[in-house]
């Protein structure tokens, strides 16, 4: 996906903003900005006329104004780890990169939460929970670059969601810049709080499109330091779901239950230069998680005994070798990203027609892509299945319709936790009724009314 070429700036506008956040941090050298205008799958490539780099929420309020007065368009940017090509200028906009929004992350350890600036990276959230006596409910492979303010706009999900939610059920309130300038503030912590519309929770999962998150309250969790992960061989993406949604029922530590399938296992193994990780392949695996304040190892070994699928297990204990395992899981995006760029189709399902759709997908896939290659995998502890496809051009979007369709048709949702972003954008109406969008647009005028952050996000400006 490329840039659009026509696009330009008023020139006067780079020495507006200049006078907000100083010559260092306005960048037009396109050496430079060129690394702000692709996205980490390398699928959308665009290009930038300016990066600016505020380092204050008042900084980013000048800067929106002063877009805003030269008719610029925004898209704000964090760690730029995110799928969907939300956060890189494919029509030539300014990037607002907020990575220098990291300063102090304060930590009440008494009420267990904290506020971090948005630029702070999910490593840098989690590790000053940890400091303080206590964790934090979210973790996902991008943890060391991708920002606290990424993951409240959209609202990412994680390896962890089927224990303590997804990122809106961890944020309490949050900072932000609006499209007018304006900034909302609700950073109290206050648990009971049901004064008025919570604008923290629409800002999250808002891709960028109505404000930009300079801070965030968030909510801790007590720490689990008894932590057992168990990498079980199945029969196939059917018993895996069946064995996920059992230990849900039996296994209250359960902390995670990711799938995979022998094809992407073998990928990450020669692509990570990692061993087979059981005696011998299986047709899919499942990787479970139990933590808590005690040891879990006899309620795992219990709940596992009793799956009548499992043909397989390995079991850690120790820090090492359970994250060892979760490198097969984690190692999914790279392995698959080293196939060239693919077409990330981050999608969830119904309970009752998971393990059927996830069966289906491949063929799903052939119909229209016989020449591609088909990896799933995912946290199928909370139904999101990953259909990623290699060997498709970046631009045929064929795939991406057919799969829509097709989880649209039972009930899923085209977008478990990535977003929208321009990726998906043509195709939101699959999953919301025409009132919803247009509820949408309405928000987006009323926060944005000029349509300046994120104009090919999400949903359309105007
Ligand atoms: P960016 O990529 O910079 O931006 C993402 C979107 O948010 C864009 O639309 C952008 O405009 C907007 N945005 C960014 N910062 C702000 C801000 N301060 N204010 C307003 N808008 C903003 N995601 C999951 O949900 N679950 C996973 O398990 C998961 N695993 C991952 C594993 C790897 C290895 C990688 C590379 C990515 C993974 N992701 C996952 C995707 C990604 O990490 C998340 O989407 C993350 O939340 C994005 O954060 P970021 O700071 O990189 O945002
Ligand atoms: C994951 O679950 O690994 C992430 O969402 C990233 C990806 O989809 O590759
Ligand atoms: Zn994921």
């Amino acid at each position: 996906m490329l840039a659009d070429p026509t696009f330009r700036i008023d020139p006067a506008l780079v020495p507006a903003l200049v006078d907000v956040v100083g010559a260092p941090n306005v960048v037009t050298d396109p050496e430079v900005t060129a690394s702000y205008a692709v996205d980490w799958t390398g699928r959308y490539r665009g290009s930038t006329p300016v990066v600016v780099r505020p380092g204050s929420t008042a900084e980013v309020v000048e800067v929106v104004h002063r877009c805003r007065s030269h008719a610029a368009a925004l898209v704000p940017q964090g760690g730029n780890t995110g799928m969907v090509g939300g956060g890189v200028p494919l029509a030539g906009e300014v990037v607002c990169s907020l990575r220098r929004l990291d300063a102090v992350t304060e930590v009440d350890a008494v009420a267990g939460q904290l506020t971090a600036p948005s630029g702070v990276t999910l490593a840098g959230v989690q590790q000053a929970a940890a400091a303080a006596g206590w964790a934090y409910g979210v973790d996902l492979g991008g943890r060391d670059s991708a920002t606290i303010g990424g993951n409240v706009a959209t609202n990412a999900g994680g390896l962890r969601v089927l224990r303590y939610g997804d990122t809106r059920s961890q944020v309490l309130g949050v900072e932000a810049v609006l499209g007018t300038g304006a900034v909302v503030s609700h950073l109290g912590g206050l648990v009971k709080d049901n004064t008025g519309y919570p604008l923290h929770a629409l800002l999250c999962g808002s891709e960028g499109t109505l404000g930009i998150v300079t801070a965030v309250r968030l909510r801790l969790v007590p720490p689990a330091p008894n932590r057992v992960v168990a990498l079980l061989g199945l029969p196939g993406p059917g018993a895996a779901v069946r064995a996920a949604q059992e230990l849900r029922r039996t296994l209250p530590s359960l902390s995670a239950a990711e799938f995979m399938l022998e094809g992407g296992v073998a990928l990450v193994s020669r692509t990570l230069g990692l061993p087979q990780p059981l005696s011998r392949p299986h047709a899919a695996y499942l990787l479970v998680e139990a933590a808590g304040a005690n040891d879990p190892m006899e309620a795992l070994s219990e709940a596992v005994a009793s799956l009548p699928e499992v043909e397989d297990a390995a079991v850690a204990t120790e820090p090492g070798p359970a994250s060892a395992l979760f490198r097969y899981r984690e190692g999914h995006t790279e392995a698959v990203n080293s196939m060239g760029p693919p077409h990330k189709l981050d999608v969830s399902f119904p309970p009752d027609v998971l393990a059927e759709m996830i069966e289906r997908m491949p063929a799903v896939v052939a119909a229209v892509a016989p020449q591609s290659q088909v990896w799933l995998f995912g946290h199928v502890g909370d139904g999101n299945v990953h259909v990623n496809v290699t060997g498709v051009d970046p631009d045929d979007e064929r795939v991406d319709e057919a799969v829509f369709r097709a989880v649209a048709e039972v009930g899923g949702s085209i977008s478990a936790e990535h977003g929208i972003g321009t990726a998906k954008r043509q195709w939101l109406h699959l999953g919301r009724s025409q009132s919803e969008l247009e509820a949408f647009a309405a928000i987006k005028r009323a926060l944005d009314p000029d349509g300046i952050l994120n104009p090919n996000v999400l949903v359309a400006s105007g």
